[in-house]
């Protein structure tokens, strides 16, 4: 089924920033009679299978919604099991994503995260930093409005530093505004991908999906296999993209 969905696929254009809302999860699971966490644990297998494609489809940015600034509203228990299953992630896939060549990211504020969550993604972040097939960034506890304000912030503190040549007239560029977000080394989002039948943004990368194309599919994210993924990309292929043009 998909080597077929495969030879549909053009060489171009193919989405540079990739952006995935990975929704459903608890609602795979509850079809199925499992326990939530059972279905991110699903979801964590089907990253890596995304990855995979990815990788094959020489895509070169993803950024991936794992843990949003909202999601510490949900029950304690399954927010420990959220990052439980982000470790072993880790711990279980990380040489093999180095040895693919895979570069790891992290947007948002992990200092809130579990200690052990922390080193793990530290680790990760400066053994992979010289990878260059691909590179993957992790959104956790990551919300858009969040990052906008703290660029914001931080900007003016390096205003306040005298970190800008105080005697120029300051003009701050977007371009400049730009180096101060979680997305600093990161292109524009070309394709935002939403499983789960949930047509909304829900706090996602809202800076960088400015000129985005937009997926929705009503699979969710356990159920978003290579073929539903390709199905996504031939879509994001027909698309006419005019950026205000004509
Ligand atoms: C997405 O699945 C994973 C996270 C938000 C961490 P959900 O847990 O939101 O699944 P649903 O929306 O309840 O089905
Ligand atoms: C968005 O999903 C966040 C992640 C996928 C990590 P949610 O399930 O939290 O979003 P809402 O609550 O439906 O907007
Ligand atoms: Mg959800």
């Amino acid at each position: 089924m998909s080597e077929n969905l495969f030879k549909k696929i053009q060489s171009s254009p193919i989405p540079r920033h990739l952006a995935v809302i990975m929704d459903g999860n608890g609602r795979w699971a509850k079809k199925k009679g499992l326990p939530r966490l059972e279905g991110h644990r699903k979801g964590a297998e089907i990253v890596q299978n995304l990855l995979d494609t990815s990788l094959k489809l020489k895509i070169k940015y993803i950024s991936l919604y794992a843990f949003s600034t909202e999601n510490w509203k949900r029950p304690k228990l399954e927010i420990k099991g959220l990052f439980e299953i982000l470790n072993d992630f880790i711990a279980l896939r990380l040489s093999e994503m180095h040895e693919k060549g895979v570069r790891i990211l992290i947007s948002g504020d992990i200092s809130k995260l579990p200690q052990k969550s922390q080193n793990l993604l530290k680790d990760a972040i400066s053994l992979t930093r010289k990878n260059k097939k691909i590179t993957v960034n992790f959104c956790l506890n990551y919300g858009g409005r969040a990052e906008i304000h703290r660029a914001a912030e931080n900007l003016l503190k390096a205003f306040l530093e005298e970190k800008f040549n105080q005697n120029k007239k300051i003009k701050i560029t977007e371009k400049i505004f730009q180096k101060y977000l979680y997305t600093a080394q990161l292109p524009d989002i070309d394709l935002m991908i939403r499983t789960a039948g949930e047509k909304r943004i829900s706090n996602f990368l809202l800076y960088q999906s400015a000129y985005a194309e937009f997926y929705f599919t009503e699979k969710t994210w356990p159920e978003f296999n290579e073929s539903e993924f390709l199905k996504s990309i031939i879509d994001f292929q027909h698309r006419v993209r005019k950026y205000g043009g004509l």
